[in-house]
């Protein structure tokens, strides 16, 4: 007889977790179950792939081993070890939950407590609850949904479900908190993936109502908006000057000046005496397009070697910068150009 969804969902622990005992993989974050590393390891997770976490967080916890260093640790020292992550805002929010934490006296022990930190939303708090308290605090991200959609056959859009199935999936938490947590994370990176997945290794599959990746429901995806954004490399005897983002996307951030607009040659020399660049010469011009979440700038990026160094900027070499100032990979690229052996 085929079982019925709540049944299938209360025989999950025994399928998943001698599956994720066996198959796990060896990641830095799963070494133990400290508050604060969980804590790290999830905020960074939310929106950056594993492989791309797994040095930043060793680097991370090397230069910030406990959540006391963190609430203490200087912006741009922060953001120097969130470079490449993207999304800084979460670097931010994750230092004001360090100081929550602090100013409290320890990491709070429930499920609401732990909600109430900066930048924990339901799925993170349900993870640090679960892996590192042992509390049964489901973690439904993305990958979770489309494990249990598949499994579900459950054909509505996978934006509703996240509330629903962590309410399913709290009655039938096994002691092992956070190993079926992670369990259900497990099987949707590694074998229920996003295209081909592969339901032969799986050991949810003679349950599985779908079988394929023709689940879940994507809603059609908006188009990104996109504009042009020009790049002036000022190359003076002082460094490349940098500025502080005031606004929008990456706003704190540094970065080269720059102009959310093409400009082109021939406004160029108007444009940087407006910025108090008196005499210069302009080099043969990059480009590149760099893509956000929602957003897409068409970039072009000229070199100008000048001997003026207006004031209003901050002067790095490219060394400098390397080691010492966080720069977004949004304007990483144009390093290369600072440095003369690289220009054409
Ligand atoms: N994604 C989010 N949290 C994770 C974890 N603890 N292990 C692996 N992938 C994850």
């Amino acid at each position: 007889m085929l079982k019925t969804d709540p049944e299938i969902c209360a025989i999950l622990p025994e399928l998943l977790l001698p599956w994720y005992e066996k198959n796990k993989r060896d990641l830095p974050w799963r070494e133990n179950t400290d508050p604060y590393r969980v804590l790290v390891s999830e905020i960074m997770l939310q929106q950056t792939r594993v492989e791309a976490a797994k040095e930043h967080y060793l680097n991370f916890i090397a230069a910030l081993p406990t959540v006391e260093a963190l609430a203490a640790c200087p912006k741009d020292k922060l953001f120097k070890l969130w470079e490449g992550l993207g999304y800084y805002s979460r670097a931010e929010n994750l230092q004001k939950a360090a100081k929550q934490i602090v100013a409290a006296g320890g990491f709070p022990r429930t499920f609401e407590g732990l909600r109430a930190l900066s930048g924990v939303g339901v799925y993170t708090a349900g993870a640090i609850a679960s892996i590192a308290f042992s509390l049964p605090a489901p973690a439904v991200d993305g990958n979770v949904v489309r494990v249990l959609s598949r499994l579900f056959g459950d054909e509505r859009e996978q934006a509703v479900l996240r509330s629903e199935y962590t309410e399913r999936l709290a009655p039938v938490y096994p002691p092992q908190t956070g190993d079926f947590t992670q369990s259900l994370m497990e099987l949707g990176a590694t074998v229920c993936t996003p295209r081909s997945p592969k339901c032969v290794l799986c050991p949810l599959f003679a349950h599985c109502r779908t079988k394929s990746d023709a689940l879940p429901k994507r809603k059609a995806k908006t188009a990104k908006k996109k504009s042009d954004v020009t790049v002036y490399l000022l190359l003076t005897p002082k460094g490349v000057a940098l500025e502080r983002r005031k606004e929008g996307v990456l706003k704190g951030m540094w970065q080269f000046p720059n102009d959310e607009r093409a400009v082109t040659e021939e406004e160029l020399p108007a444009r940087l005496a407006e910025m108090g660049i008196a005499s210069f010469t302009i080099l043969p011009p990059r480009t590149h397009r760099h893509v956000f979440t929602h957003l897409e700038w068409n970039m072009t990026a000229y070199p100008v070697k000048t001997d003026s160094a207006p004031p209003r900027f901050c002067y790095f070499s490219a060394e400098d910068i390397e080691k010492n100032a966080a720069l977004p990979s949004a304007f990483r690229w144009c390093l290369p150009l600072v440095e003369e052996k690289n220009r054409r």
